[in-house]
């Protein structure tokens, strides 16, 4: 198998970014009394929360916290059992979904080559076909992949599948970006790149909202944190002000590494 480039370090800001929702946006992101119920256990517990203008919110919390889940609220994803989220003040649509791009905990490559994958989303975005593959293409390139764009994704490493992930998400320049623990089976190298990746879609105005347990990471991207426990946002601080002195005893125990059950 050939070996994957070391990622470019140049942000993806060059791509500018485009309406892939037509007139219709999604931002601001809002959830609104969001409460999710299973077998009897409270998983999202009444949260209020609304994601709008620029900047990247890192969210962070214990296993199990409820992170995943509020992420696939926001998305549209998951129904809530109570409450509502709106993207730009209506119901998530279809029409919209590529506006919000989504990098899953465990990504799901389709039984494609890895530029398949990115050319997918791109389709699927309503990009122009004459324009896909050199978007495709630069996507991949940016992420280190440019070497390994005819391989199955699905032999991909866990690693290049989430770089790839990355791509496909990133490729049809969404407004709202999700990114669920995106740098969790990568090496120190390509998390780095992968961050670099991250901070030029924020600087191209991607509003993005990153959930991570890498505390350096946290630090390095966060404009301002949210802190989740038991389905609950029990902080929301810029990011200075909360690592300097969070406020709730939880996140401080958190941050100490202490047990926070
Ligand atoms: N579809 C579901 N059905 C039943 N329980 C679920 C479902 N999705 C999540 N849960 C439960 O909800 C809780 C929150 O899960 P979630 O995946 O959001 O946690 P997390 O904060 O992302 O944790 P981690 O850091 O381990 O990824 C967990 O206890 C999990 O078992
Ligand atoms: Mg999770």
């Amino acid at each position: 198998m050939p070996e994957a480039a070391a990622i470019s370090p140049r942000a993806v800001a060059a791509v500018p970014p485009r309406s892939v929702s037509g007139e219709r946006g999604v931002l601001p992101i809002v959830g609104q009394g969001l409460a999710v119920r299973r077998g009897g256990r409270t998983l999202i517990d009444g949260i209020d929360i609304a994601f709008e203008g620029h900047g990247l919110t890192v969210v962070l919390g214990a296993n199990g916290a409820g992170k995943s889940l509020l992420l696939r609220l926001l998305a549209g994803l998951v129904q809530p059992d109570g409450g509502a989220v709106t993207w730009a003040g209506s119901a998530p649509d279809r029409s919209r979904a590529l506006g919000v791009g989504f990098v899953f905990q465990r990504p799901v490559m389709l039984r494609r080559t890895a530029i398949a994958n990115v050319r997918y989303a791109l389709k699927a975005a309503g990009v122009p076909r004459g324009e896909r593959d050199a978007i495709a293409q630069r996507a991949l390139q940016d992420a280190g992949l440019g070497a390994l764009a005819d391989w199955p994704a699905r032999l991909l490493s866990g690693g290049e599948q989430q770089r790839v992930a990355l791509a496909r998400a990133l490729a049809p320049a969404p407004q709202a970006l999700l990114l669920d623990e995106p740098t969790s089976n990568l090496d120190p190298a390509s998390t780095l790149a992968i961050e670099n990746l991250v901070c030029g879609a924020r600087k191209a105005g991607t509003r993005i909202v990153h959930v991570t347990h890498d505390l350096g990471q946290a630090r390095r991207l966060a404009d301002e944190v949210v802190f989740m426990h038991a389905g609950r946002i029990v902080e929301r601080a810029p990011a200075a002000s909360f690592f300097d002195a969070p406020s709730s005893g939880r996140a401080q125990a958190f941050l100490e590494g202490r047990i926070v059950l």
